[in-house]
């Protein structure tokens, strides 16, 4: 049993920050098992009432799961003195508690999850798990098939240890040989576009520092794009443009 002040609870719930609350108390927007309730400093163990918010009732969720589409120039923090970062982009949501699970570079876009989940995120990086990630990649010049065998078979990027394996397919053979992929999340219509040997798929199970740049980089290509599609069971949904998101159910790993 927890009881705490009204106000508490609904800040919690995500409702809307402490001076909004009070707005919404006072206009009766708020009601107690069906009763108007305007005195935030109430205290009851609200978990076991019925409190709705103009009509509509609130629960105050334990874990809470956001898959944003990251843009560019944002940074995979909480806080940060000099950029955005990915949780300032959860608009209208209560993000007290919530981190990035796992960092994207400034420059990479894509799929991020956003929780207060801390057990979850460090099951999806450990690197027991091998959680598949998959990425989108466009080149400064067309990967050679020679190239795209090293990068597959354990490339050395200067680490203790060489990479894991990787799977990596041109962008291109996948466009001709999977119907529909293309609109599904998977690939754009502009990633499609893009083939021709510089625009590649590639999916690592490990997470170290700036990973793929470096693996493209230790045959002599500059990673001019990067885009993560997937990561374990969660896909980038089609139509969810950089800088949107959506709250989804937790993610299985
Ligand atoms: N690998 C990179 O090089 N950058 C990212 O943001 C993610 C994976």
């Amino acid at each position: 049993m927890a009881v705490v002040r009204l106000e508490k609870y609904l800040a919690d719930a995500g409702i809307g920050t402490r001076s909004q609350i009070k707005e919404y108390l006072k206009h009766g927007r708020v009601t107690v098992d069906g009763v108007k309730c305007t005195d935030g400093s109430r205290r009851e163990d609200y978990a076991a009432l019925s409190v709705c918010f103009d009509g509509n009732p609130i629960t105050c969720e334990a874990f809470v799961y956001y898959l944003l589409n990251k843009p560019q120039g944002c940074v995979s923090a909480t806080k940060d003195a000099l950029s955005d970062t990915v949780v300032e982009l959860l608009k209208g949501v209560n993000t007290k508690g919530l981190f990035p699970v796992g960092r994207l570079d400034k420059d990479t876009e894509g799929l991020l999850l956003i929780t207060n989940d801390g057990q979850l995120a460090h099951r999806l990086l450990s690197p027991k798990k091998h959680v598949e990630k998959m990425y989108y990649v466009n080149l400064d010049k067309p990967l050679a098939e020679a190239d795209r065998l090293r990068i597959e078979d354990c490339i050395d990027i200067g680490d203790e240890k060489p990479c894991l394996p990787a799977k990596v397919v041109y962008a291109d053979y996948i466009m001709s040989t999977t119907c529909g992929v293309a609109g599904s999340g998977v690939m754009s219509t502009d990633e499609a576009g893009a083939g021709h040997g510089t625009a590649v798929y590639i999916t690592i199970t490990e997470g170290r520092y700036h990973q793929v740049k470096r693996m493209f980089a230790a045959c002599g290509y500059e990673v001019t794009y990067l885009k993560r599609i997937s990561m374990g069971s969660l896909s980038l949904p089609a139509g969810l443009n950089p800088g949107e998101f959506i709250k989804i159910e937790k993610p299985k790993i």
